[in-house]
């Protein structure tokens, strides 16, 4: 599909077909691309956590407010953001040029060591365009998503076994939709919400 075709197609799809199963193929095809996102410093805040059995799928489903399209989509991804991702810098820069390694990894520990809210905004950032991508990438492959925050945290945590560095950012439902969408809400036009230079600077008309 061309980029602007998957753009324009994506929507937040809440009915899906509850037979269809998504193989194992086609998540690593699509999460393949998903890892390809960036980050900050590189140090990929995330982990994906896909709950394809159906009863956890219902129990999942009892911990987003009861949303059908948790156990009804053929799989529900659960996108963790990391907050000890900063530790993991050795391993990334492991491949690096010694002197870069030996600069970069001191430097990031040193930025968000004793910051807990910069490890939490770090790894909502990141799991968030992970989200986006995929989503599109999974459009691309011909799956419909619905990306959801309407759940318990702690209850989710629990459900998949996240530890205390852990935390559900969003829920993805993936799945083969069923029906016809309503129409797509309103958006803002970029006049309204561009502007040059200042928040109230001239608009982009
Ligand atoms: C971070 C985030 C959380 C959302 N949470 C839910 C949710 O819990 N349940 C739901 O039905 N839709 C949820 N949505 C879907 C939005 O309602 C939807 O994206 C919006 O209405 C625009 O529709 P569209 O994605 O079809 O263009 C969420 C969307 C985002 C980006």
């Amino acid at each position: 599909m061309e980029f602007k075709d998957i753009v324009n197609s994506r929507r937040s799809v809440k009915k899906y077909d509850a037979s269809h199963e998504i193989s194992d193929e086609t998540l690593k095809s699509i999460l393949g691309q998903v890892v390809l996102t960036p980050s900050s410093f590189n140090l990929q805040h995330w982990h994906f956590v896909v709950v394809r059995d159906a009863a956890r799928k219902q129990s999942l489903r009892e911990c987003a407010m009861n949303q059908a399209q948790v156990e009804e989509a053929s799989a529900c991804i659960v996108v963790v953001g990391r907050l000890d991702g900063y530790k993991r810098a050795g391993d990334i820069f492991a491949e690096a040029p010694s002197d870069v390694r030996d600069q970069m990894v001191p430097m990031i520990e040193g930025f968000y060591k004793d910051n807990s809210k910069l490890q939490r905004d770090e790894a909502i950032r990141s799991c968030s365009l992970a989200a986006m991508s995929l989503m599109y990438a999974a459009c691309d492959h011909g799956y419909a998503t619905g990306p959801m925050i309407g759940f318990d945290p702690a209850a989710v945590s629990r459900e998949v076994g996240l530890s205390e560095n852990e935390f559900p950012v969003m829920l993805v439902v993936i799945g083969k939709q069923v029906g016809e969408m309503r129409p797509r809400a309103m958006r803002f036009d970029v006049s309204k919400v561009v502007t040059f230079d200042k928040i109230d600077g001239p608009a982009l008309t």
